[in-house]
C-alpha cells in the first residue's frame, strides 16, 4: 500500500519512518511512504504558498493554487489515491476509520496544511477530511504520521502476529486487559495469581472481564459506540 504526503516539511517524515514497525514494513516492501514537498509549487520567485485572509484578520491562509498543483502532480504520477486533508475540522480518526483506510488501494494521499488554515476551496478537491483529535496542532504533518501508523499496522504482514491485532484495544470495542511480565513481584505488587495458574480458559475469562471493567470505568463511551 502506498502512502503519499504533501507537506512544506518533508524532512519531518525522515526519522519517524526510519525506526520500528513502519521502517520494517517499508523494508519488506509492504508499504511505501513518499513525502512530496509543497514549496516547488509555490507562486512567484519566493514560491509563496500563503497569503493574507480576505476579510481581514490575523494569520495567513494557505493558497489554493499551490496545493491543487501539488495534488494534480502526485495524482498524475500515482492515479487512484484517496485524497485526504488533515484538519481539526475533519472526521475524528478512530479504529474503524483506520480499518477502512487500510483497505484503500493503491493508497492514500495525505495533505498536511500549515498556518492558520487553508483556502476553503481546497475542500472541494479532496475525498475526505480527517482530524486526529480535538486539539489544534500547527500543521498536519504529525496527524499524517499518526494516520500512517494507525493504518499501516492493519495491513496484513506488517505486524508479526495477527492475533495481537484482534486482541488489542478497540479491536473488540474495549480497552485492553492489564499486562504483566517478570518479575512476579515488583515494589510489593504481585502479578495476579490467575496469570501464573496455567489455566488458559480461566485466564481468558479473567482478561475479558478485566477489559470490560476497565472500559466501563475509563471509556464507557466505547461500549455505547460498540452497540450502536
Ligand atoms: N492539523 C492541525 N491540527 C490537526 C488535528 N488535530 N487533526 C488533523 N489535522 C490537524
Amino acid at each position: 500500500m502506498e502512502f503519499h504526503v504533501i507537506t512544506l516539511f518533508p524532512g519531518m517524515f525522515e526519522s519517524p519512518l526510519a525506526a520500528g514497525m513502519v521502517a520494517r514494513a517499508i523494508e519488506a516492501g509492504l508499504i511505501s511512504v513518499t513525502a512530496h514537498p509543497l514549496r516547488p509549487f509555490g507562486l512567484g520567485s519566493y514560491r509563496q504558498v500563503d497569503d493574507a485572509p480576505y476579510g481581514g484578520g490575523s494569520g495567513m491562509v494557505m493558497r489554493a493554487e499551490p496545493i491543487a498543483a501539488a495534488i494534480d502532480d502526485v495524482m498524475g504520477q500515482h492515479p487512484g489515491l484517496m485524497r485526504i486533508l488533515m484538519t481539526p475540522q475533519g472526521e475524528p480518526l478512530d479504529q474503524s476509520i483506520a480499518r477502512e483506510l487500510a483497505r484503500v488501494r493503491p493508497g492514500l494521499l495525505l495533505i498536511a496544511g500549515r498556518y492558520e488554515g487553508i483556502d476553503e476551496r481546497i475542500r472541494s478537491i479532496v475525498d475526505r477530511e480527517i482530524s486526529i483529535g480535538d486539539y489544534v496542532l500547527s500543521g498536519g504533518e504529525l496527524p499524517a504520521m499518526v494516520t500512517i501508523e494507525a493504518v499501516a499496522r492493519l495491513i496484513p504482514g506488517v505486524l508479526g502476529n495477527p492475533e495481537s491485532l484482534t486482541e488489542e484495544s478497540f479491536g473488540a470495542d474495549t480497552l485492553e486487559y492489564p499486562h504483566y511480565t517478570r518479575p512476579e513481584e515488583f515494589r510489593g505488587m504481585r502479578v495476579p495469581e490467575i496469570l501464573l495458574s496455567g489455566d488458559h480458559a480461566r485466564i481468558r475469562a479473567w482478561r475479558e472481564a478485566q477489559a470490560l471493567d476497565r472500559t466501563r470505568q475509563r471509556r464507557p463511551d466505547l461500549l455505547r459506540r460498540g452497540r450502536g
